[in-house]
């Protein structure tokens, strides 16, 4: 089953990037993070290799959203720009942890929330590239269980949790925490803590992330709304969902 996966995320990957980069007009490349986005930077880098489209491949600019995905361009001979000297991107590629049929997405498993909506609102198409199991036709909060994640400035993340239970009715909120892997709450790349927000089925994810921003300590939800321009869905049979 995993093998399924894979092979469906790097079909949706590559599909993405071979159907909507504009060798000769787009410069400026949004690189999200996870393990979906990892076949797109493969995808471009497999260009790079290409005379026919090397000359364009090596002009592109690519913005990071972390530290994962700073590693990724690296690896792949790409070049690395900044948000800050390029705030116009031309085209975001970026996984989602879960998918509607609007395209409002959950996003965040990977706890790089922020910087991944700074770069996908700042790019004039935003890609998303998933497999079967991220797609979600009913509502979010269906297929991705473990909650909302929401950054969150450390201090407050007390704070944040009570006005979730009391103010927003949250069902449970769980601090994230580094398992095995580290004794302690997980860190993002900016520093903050993540809450993982439970509230079921969303019924409302635009009315839900605005009244998650209005609460104090709260620096970003994983509620990506009026977002994504195109989905590419792999599904396990080999086929490639494009959404909407
Ligand atoms: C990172 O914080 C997330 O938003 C990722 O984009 C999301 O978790 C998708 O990751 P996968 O492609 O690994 O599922």
């Amino acid at each position: 089953l995993d093998s399924e996966a894979e092979t469906a995320k790097r079909l949706a990957a590559y599909r993405a990037v071979d159907k909507n980069i504009d060798f000769e007009n787009h410069r400026i490349i949004g690189i999200g993070s996870g393990s979906t986005v990892v076949y797109v930077a493969e995808r471009l880098g497999q260009y790079l290799l290409d005379p026919k489209y090397k000359p364009f491949v090596e002009k592109f600019i690519c913005i990071p959203t972390g530290f994962q995905s700073i590693q990724l361009i690296l690896d792949n001979g790409l070049q690395l720009g900044s948000i800050e000297r390029n705030p116009v991107i031309d085209i975001a590629f970026d996984g989602a942890d879960e998918v509607d049929t609007n395209l409002q997405l959950i996003k965040g498993g990977g706890a790089c929330l922020f910087q991944e909506k700074l770069v996908s609102t700042s790019s004039k198409k935003f890609i998303i590239v998933a497999d079967y199991r991220k797609w979600s036709p009913t509502s979010l909060g269906v297929k991705w269980t473990r909650g909302v994640p929401l950054e969150v400035v450390p201090s407050a993340y007390v704070r944040v949790k009570s006005d979730l239970i009391n103010k927003l009715n949250c069902k449970k909120v769980v601090l994230r925490q580094g398992g095995s892997a580290k004794a302690g709450p997980v860190v993002t790349d900016n520093n903050n803590f993540i809450l993982d927000a439970d509230f079921g089925p969303i019924k409302d994810p635009k009315s839900l992330h605005v009244q998650l921003k209005l609460l104090l300590g709260i620096v970003e939800t994983g509620l990506f709304i009026d977002n994504a321009d195109i989905a590419y869905i792999g599904n396990s049979d080999g086929t490639v969902l494009i959404a909407p």
